[in-house]
């Protein structure tokens, strides 16, 4: 009896401690989208709705491709970002990694949310 007592305790905990972790990402990547969008329209420079349309965004630039149309993958975004690509100049100088995983997230999220 003791044992299952035991067994229970620990498989709640463990459930506590697997949603805890469950909430964190969440809100982590919450965190992620908000920076993300911030970055796309104000933050970034040059920010990236001066060249790019996406709708989410609210931004018509269009120096560079559609991105509702793109749908990049974050991998995609995040190698844009650092290599730069054709006439789009390379955030690597001026975006920690962190912002460059967040706007990543954010474009490859909201461009392909049909
Ligand atoms: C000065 C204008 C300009 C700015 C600012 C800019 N881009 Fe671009 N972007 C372009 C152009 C032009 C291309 C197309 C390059 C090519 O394919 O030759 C492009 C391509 C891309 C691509 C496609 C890459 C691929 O693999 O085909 C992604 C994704 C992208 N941009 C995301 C962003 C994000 C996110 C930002 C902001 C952090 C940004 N861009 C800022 C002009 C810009």
């Amino acid at each position: 009896m003791e044992s299952i007592k035991m067994m229970k305790k620990t498989y709640t905990l463990a459930a506590l401690l697997l949603s805890a972790v469950a909430g964190f990402a969440h809100a982590d990547e919450a965190a992620q989208m908000k920076r993300g969008k911030e970055l796309f329209l104000t933050a970034a420079v040059p920010a990236c709705a001066v060249c790019h349309a996406l709708k989410d965004a609210g931004a018509e630039g269009a120096i560079g491709p559609v991105l509702d149309e793109l749908q990049p993958d974050a991998a995609r975004v995040a190698r844009a970002l650092k290599d730069g690509i054709g006439a789009m100049p390379s955030f690597k100088a001026t975006m920690s990694e962190a912002d460059i995983a967040a706007v990543s997230l954010y474009v490859s999220k909201v461009s392909r949310a049909k």
